[in-house]
Order: structure tokens, then C-alpha cells, then sequence
């Protein structure tokens, strides 16, 4: 895993270096995806390319690749790892500039591009989750999926120092997402995940689950979800690109339903990698 991509090249990953001034580095000045390989081919590519595309126009830098030239490099980064499943990484930066909050006048966008293994296995049951709320300390354009991490990154440490494997964010008493995830809640037979906006990350996983839902006739609704309803919840679950959906069991140290993992993601999660598998199938 130690080829990667950077600024139009293939190189060895220890060979691939970076301006100190570069505004990713010194601001957090960036935007990146993360998208999960099975059997060789990039999932939802096409779902992926186009938030980071979103991403991009919301920080005001131009695309430095269009899809065609992204999937070119996805494909070769793919075969170069020797296909089978693999977690890819792509990151675009504001590259160098003298360090300055204001956008530099010459613009040369750092390209970034690794692949990774992938940390769920294909067939493996998840492992069950537990999660701890806290309050979403973010800012107001969480859709943007931006490098600049921090607020995530100590949600989740507390919650890991506390055992916990992820954080439910919490703002003005509703539920928003994880700190690296979107959560979904199961009432009475009904898949609740809280609406896009502002706040949360329109995450590829959580759009096909709705899809599947629609497809396999299980209710499903988008709507805002209290703290206090999620107490109350059957089931929960978490869901991204590199865990896939994982059923919740254990929140603010109560059981989440009967404190096992429901039949709901049971059968959600048949339908996702039957999805999957068709995926594979196709030429
Ligand atoms: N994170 N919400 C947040 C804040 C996320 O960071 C992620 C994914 C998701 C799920 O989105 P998707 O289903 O498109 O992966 C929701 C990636 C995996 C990461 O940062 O590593």
C-alpha cells in the first residue's frame, strides 16, 4: 500500500513530500474524500466525485481534475494495490502560500491520493458499537467534508477515553451524526436518519440506505431526531464509507433496545451487500 498519487505523479509514499507552506498544513485549507474499494472497483464513485466536487465549489477552489482524469487515477492507484478491497483517500488543498488567511492570488492546488485497507472485512459481522452524546461543537457547514478536523477528532478521543467507539454529536438538543459517521434510529419498524443540511455530512452510505429502504419497501423517513427520542430507539445505527452499517447497542451506558443488534440492520445490512455483490458481478 505505498504507492500514491500527488500533484500528476505515481511515487513511492516516503518519497512524497509537501510545501511546509502548504495551506492544508498550516490552515487546514482542504477538502478530501474517503471511498471504500470491494472486488477491485470504487464504490459509488460517481456519488463520491461529486461531493468533492460539492466541497470544492463550497470553498470557492476550482476542480483541479474533472471525473474522467479523477477515475484514472483511482483505477491505476486500484490496480497498483492489486485490487480486491481497499479503502481509498483522495485530499485537493489550497497548496502553498505565504501563510495568510486570505486566498492567495496564484492558486496551485496540492492533488492528493493513497489507498488504504480497507477496516471492514466483506463478510465479517460488525462488531457492535457503543456511542456517547456530546454536544456538536462544529461549525455551520458540516456538509462540507473539510480536512480541517479538530472538533471530530476530540469528540471522538473523549469518547474513546471513556470506551466508547464513537461520539453522537448533539446540537440544540437534536441529533446530528457521529464524529465519522451517520447515525440512524429504528422506531416501531420505521428507519429514522435525521435530514441534510448544514449540519451534518451527506454521507454516500446513508443515501443508499434510504435508496434500499425505498427499493425493499421498509419505511423510512428523513426527519430531526431528539436526544431524548434516541434513548427511546429500538435500534441504532452507524454508517460510513469505511464501517459500513454498524449496529449501535450501547448509548450513554444504557442498552440501545434489547441491547443487541436488531433485525432491522440485520436485514438492511443483507440488502446492502447483496447491493454490493450485484456491483461485483457487473462487468
Ligand atoms: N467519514 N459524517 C462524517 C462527519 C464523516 O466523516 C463521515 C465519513 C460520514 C459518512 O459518510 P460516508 O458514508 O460518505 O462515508 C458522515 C470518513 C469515512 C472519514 O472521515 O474517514
Amino acid at each position: 500500500m505505498n504507492t500514491v498519487y500527488l500533484n500528476g505523479q505515481f511515487i513511492a509514499r516516503e518519497q512524497a513530500t509537501v510545501s511546509v507552506l502548504d495551506r492544508g498544513f498550516l490552515l487546514g485549507d482542504g477538502v478530501y474524500e474517503v471511498i471504500p474499494v470491494y472486488h477491485g472497483k470504487a464504490f459509488r464513485l460517481e456519488q463520491h466525485l461529486q461531493r468533492l466536487e460539492n466541497s470544492l465549489h463550497a470553498i470557492h477552489l476550482p476542480p483541479p481534475l474533472n471525473a474522467r482524469q479523477w477515475t484514472d487515477i483511482v483505477g491505476r492507484l486500484i490496480q497498483l494495490h492489486g485490487g480486491g478491497d481497499q479503502s481509498l483517500y483522495l485530499q485537493v488543498t489550497r497548496g502553498p502560500g505565504m501563510r495568510d488567511h486570505l486566498f492567495p492570488t496564484q492558486i496551485n492546488p496540492t492533488v492528493f491520493a493513497m489507498t488504504t485497507r480497507l477496516p471492514v472485512a466483506g463478510t465479517a459481522e460488525p462488531e457492535a458499537a457503543s456511542a456517547l452524546c456530546l454536544a456538536d461543537s462544529r461549525w455551520e457547514h458540516c456538509n462540507i467534508k473539510s480536512i480541517s478536523l479538530l472538533a471530530n477528532i476530540l469528540a471522538k478521543q473523549q469518547a474513546f477515553s471513556q470506551g466508547k467507539s464513537e461520539a453522537f454529536l448533539i446540537r440544540d438538543g437534536l441529533l446530528t451524526e457521529g464524529t465519522a459517521s451517520n447515525v440512524f434510529m429504528v422506531k416501531d419498524g420505521v428507519i429514522v436518519t435525521p435530514p441534510n443540511g448544514p449540519h451534518l455530512l451527506p454521507g454516500v452510505t446513508r443515501d443508499l440506505i434510504l435508496e434500499l429502504a425505498h427499493t425493499h419497501q421498509m419505511p423510512a423517513q428523513e426527519r430531526d431526531i431528539s436526544q431524548d427520542e434516541l434513548y427511546l430507539a429500538d435500534e441504532i445505527w452507524l454508517t460510513s464509507s469505511a464501517r459500513e452499517i454498524v449496529p449501535v447497542t450501547e448509548l450513554d451506558n444504557r442498552p440501545v433496545g434489547n441491547g443487541q443488534p436488531g433485525p432491522v440492520w440485520r436485514q438492511m445490512l443483507r440488502h446492502y451487500r447483496q447491493f454490493k455483490a450485484n456491483l461485483a458481478t457487473q462487468a
